[in-house]
């Protein structure tokens, strides 16, 4: 018995090269990219801008770092800070991917930003504070996954990439904290 044709899943290659051939100075950005672009460059730059604050309250910190534990402590400060740093440049390369402009302006940072710079009064503190702010990273990571959804899966993926980071962090600092006994 012959096989009904079935209808076809991807878009005909002839159609696929004409409009690859429209506007080709969007680069990435094809006219099969059906996320809100604003919306998404918008999300990024505040993500960007929490990246940029944690990168400066973890060196604060790793710099300020004082007691018996804080050599170890110190480490792992300045390892966050520095994957916070990967995580900001990647944002920043997909903002351009993306035809959008990386926000990187002093002015207005921390309250472009989801967490909060604090400095931090001692040891203890200086790493709850580091675990509020990788909660508040990992639950806006979230969301914006949620949001985007399957319609930009590059910049799902890679925000699901630096979640599970955040993830990771935080589940460092119960680590530290819970080896300090507090
Ligand atoms: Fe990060
Ligand atoms: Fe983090």
């Amino acid at each position: 018995m012959a096989k009904t044709p079935e209808k076809p899943f991807l878009t005909d290659v002839m159609m696929l090269r004409r409009r690859a051939r429209e506007h080709i100075m969007e680069g990435a950005v094809t006219p099969g990219y059906t996320a809100d672009r604003e919306t998404v460059v918008k999300l990024l730059n505040e993500a960007l801008a929490t990246e940029i604050v944690c990168v400066l309250r973890y060196k604060r910190h790793s710099l300020m770092a004082e007691g018996i534990a804080a050599d170890a402590v110190k480490a792992e400060f300045l390892q966050h800070a520095n994957e916070e740093q990967q995580h900001a440049d990647q944002i920043a390369a997909r903002i351009v991917q993306l035809n959008g402009e990386p926000n990187l302006n002093p002015e207005g940072l921390t309250s472009r930003s989801h967490a909060e710079y604090v400095e931090g009064e001692d040891l203890i503190d200086m790493i709850k504070e580091d675990l509020v702010a990788e909660r508040i990273a990992i639950d806006s990571y979230r969301e914006m996954i949620n949001y985007i959804g399957d319609k930009d899966t590059t910049t799902k993926r890679m925000l699901e990439g630096i979640l599970a980071m955040e993830e990771e962090h935080a589940d460092d600092l119960v680590g530290l904290l819970e080896k300090m006994d507090k």
